[in-house]
């Protein structure tokens, strides 16, 4: 820690000369000595402590360090500042009076403010403990110089909202609302969620799968024999045709190899399968893919059929109605037309 140095010191470093302490000096009492004695104290110690060179006794009051110094290099003392010298040559009797009237009570901080800040005040004050600068807030109210408290600010209340601001009444049931949020949550909420899900989805696709196993693969058809009424019911000569939309079949009263006869034709092109139609103008059927033609009796004429229609088998019925089995055919080329099964003689 830097020692604390007096003036004498200060300006016996500043000549070059060591900073020396006579012993006989008395410096306890100079430095408890009150700001305004400190000055003589200052000037007076010199005198008795330095022995090499006379030091001329330099008034300090009212100089800087370094008027102080600069002072003392020159052997004399530093011309005072010029402010100071009309303050000085006022009357006392006439400022005091006008100081009585006009200044305000000081308080502790203001006095400290107005001491005048020469070298040794400072010095006396270092050395008394005062504490210069601001002063903390403790202190402040300690010595009763706290500034006022502040005041709260408060904010003004908020206007109320217009009508046109306001949400809209809606007519949502909340819980409702809360319990899908709750159902989407649990299915989608997160990555094991999703999981589960499609894993649930899976296991039911695979009963729904399992269940339709268990039951066999039904083609429902119509029935393969069917009666198309008495044998009275059709002239000789008629092609029948109303049989063609729901069986597909053509009962013909008509006469083969000199025979007459009835006889159920399939009426499915023997070419590429196509229905040929019945041209009761032009007694033949013909095929409207190709243009293939049969006569009556189904033998082919004309077009790219390679053969005759087919026949389907024919019989009398207990109830003497005419009966069609479509389970049983008869072809013309291999002789079948000759079975009795395939007519019905009249
Ligand atoms: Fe009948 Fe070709 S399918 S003529």
């Amino acid at each position: 820690m830097a020692k604390k140095m007096s003036v004498e010191e200060i300006l016996a470093a500043a000549r070059g000369g060591p900073a020396k302490k006579p012993a006989d000096a008395p410096p306890p009492a100079a430095e408890a000595a009150p700001p305004a004695d400190a000055p003589a104290a200052a000037e007076a110690a010199p005198a008795a402590s330095e022995s090499a060179a006379p030091i001329k006794p330099v008034k300090t009051a009212g100089m800087s360090v370094a008027d102080i110094l600069a002072a003392a290099k020159a052997g004399k003392s530093a011309p005072r500042p010029a402010a100071a010298a009309p303050v000085a040559a006022k009357p006392a009797a006439a400022a005091a009076p006008a100081a009585e009237k006009k200044a305000p009570p000081k308080t502790d901080a203001a006095t400290a403010a107005a001491v005048p800040k020469d070298t040794a005040s400072i010095l006396a004050a270092a050395r008394k403990g005062a504490k210069p600068g601001p002063v903390s807030k403790a202190e402040a109210e300690k010595k009763g110089i706290a500034p006022p408290a502040k005041k709260k600010l408060e904010a003004p209340p908020m206007p109320a909202k217009p009508e046109f601001a306001r949400p809209a009444a809606t007519n949502d049931d909340p819980s409702r609302r809360t319990f899908m949020a709750a159902i989407g949550g649990a299915l989608f909420g997160s990555s094991l969620a999703v999981g589960f899900t499609s894993l649930a989805v899976t296991q039911v696709m695979w009963v729904l799968g399992l269940a339709r196993y268990m039951f066999p693969n039904i083609l429902i058809e119509p029935p393969t024999k069917f009666k198309v009424g008495s044998p009275s019911n059709f002239g000789p000569g008629q092609v029948e045709t109303k049989f063609i939309p729901e069986f597909g079949v053509w009962i013909v009263r008509y006469e083969y190899e000199g025979r007459p006869m009835i006889y159920a034709l399939k009426s499915v092109c023997t070419h590429l399968g196509c229905t040929p139609n019945w041209l009761e103008a032009e007694q033949k059927f013909k095929c409207p893919c190709h243009g293939s033609g049969f006569y009556k009796d189904g033998i082919n004429f004309e077009g790219p059929a390679p053969r005759p229609l087919e026949r389907y088998a024919i019989s009398l019925a207990d109830d003497g109605q005419l009966e069609v089995d479509k389970s049983r055919t008869f072809n013309q080329e291999q002789g079948q037309w000759k079975d009795a099964a395939s007519f019905v003689p009249v």
